[in-house]
């Protein structure tokens, strides 16, 4: 590792870059977010600095030396999350799938551009994929070029999100740096972030659908939501969607963390999977935030979550703001890594990479 020099970090699939915001509070040099999104990028490019972007389609091999080209000499961390629809249980499991292939793509960076560490995020599911023939073979190919590769299921809720999300990183060290230890959760179910903790500070929009900059109306109530405004002046994002009379009069029947099967008979029925109808409970942390399904509802107020809501949810700081349409917000959002689980593992990673340097002071 370079002495005297924030560490280079490089993301691949960066979307708006969630993962990659965690790194940068964690005290890491983003250089560089890559994806095919343009709206995603335009939202990395305006919430990283001076980092840069390139709008690439990682199925195409030349992607690759473009990458270099941009990143310059050394590219010290990769970090990514390839498309994960591919390998989500909810998906098609096809192994075959184009989807599934883009997750080589990130392991032909790693063997081109050789950086000291990397990361690669998925959704749990993964490590149960063809009784874990997935995951030994991502263990095995980049173990064959150099790197000592660790794994864990994390939930965020563990290092203070309020959210219950779970997924699986990989972590791979040169292998001079030894084996990589995750860090320890900051957080346990007795403590854990609650939604109303992260969101009850925001206003109701129960008369008006707000707009896309707006004030806040109240004091921040809770450390978290503190935490969360910072020094932010105004609220961006924060805007409502207009339900019909007989939505929001089935979503009135649903209890505070409960779903559709808490509804009377004959009520909802056009919905009946296992997440429709979805509130939130205030003392507990929320469910998973989605793409922007329409299936989860705010504890207390007979709407979905605004944009804000869920990137409070999923850890987003509310100077960080959202570019493109309010469908392209949500996937955005549901997309990302929370930035508070990239920051824990990126300082634990920091603290590895460091070490090396201070051993040979
Ligand atoms: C799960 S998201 C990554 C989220 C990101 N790590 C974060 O924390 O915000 C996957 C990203 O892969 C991008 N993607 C999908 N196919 C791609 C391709 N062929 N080339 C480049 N990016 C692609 C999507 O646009 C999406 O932003």
């Amino acid at each position: 590792m370079v002495k005297n020099k924030k560490i280079t970090v490089v993301d691949l699939f960066s979307g708006c870059g969630g993962l990659s915001k965690g790194f940068l509070d964690a005290g890491y040099d983003v250089i560089l977010g890559v994806d095919n999104d343009a709206p995603s990028l335009e939202t990395f490019k305006a919430n990283h600095g001076d980092s840069k972007i390139l709008n690439a389609d990682l199925f195409d091999k030349n992607a690759i030396k473009e990458i270099k080209k941009m990143a310059g000499s050394k590219v010290d961390v990769l970090v990514g999350g390839p498309p994960c629809q591919g390998f989500s249980l909810t998906g098609t499991r096809n192994f075959n799938d184009k989807r599934n292939r883009l997750y080589l793509s990130f392991i032909e960076a790693v063997e081109e551009l050789k950086p000291e560490a990397f990361l690669i995020e998925n959704v749990p599911g993964l490590v149960r994929m063809y009784d874990g023939a997935v995951k030994d073979e991502i263990i095995r190919r980049l173990s064959k070029i150099g790197y000592n590769v660790e794994w864990k299921i994390l939930s965020a809720a563990d290092y203070g999100v309020p959210q219950l999300r779970t997924r699986v990183v990989f972590v791979g060290l040169r292998k001079k740096y030894g084996k990589f230890v995750f860090p320890k959760p900051t957080n346990t179910p007795e403590n854990y972030v609650t939604s109303s903790d992260a969101i009850s500070d925001l206003p109701a929009l129960e008369n008006d659908l707000g707009e896309e900059k707006s004030e806040y109306k109240k004091t921040a109530l809770t450390d978290y939501q503190k935490k969360m405004r910072k020094s932010a002046k105004h609220l961006y994002n924060h805007v409502s969607t207009k339900h019909t009379d007989m939505v929001k009069s089935v979503i009135s029947l649903v209890p505070e963390g409960g779903n559709h099967k808490d509804l009377p008979p004959g009520v909802g029925t056009s919905r009946n999977f296992n997440e429709a109808w979805t509130r939130y409970h205030s003392k507990k942390p929320s469910k998973t935030i989605d793409t922007g399904h329409r299936n989860h509802f705010h504890y207390k107020y007979n709407r979905i979550p605004t944009v804000r809501e869920n990137a409070r949810l999923q850890s987003f700081p509310d100077d960080f703001i959202f570019m493109g349409t309010r469908t392209q917000q949500n996937r955005q959002v549901g997309n990302a890594v929370p930035p508070i689980l990239g920051y824990h593992i990126g300082r634990q990673l920091m603290s590895f990479l460091n070490k090396k340097n201070e051993d040979k002071k």
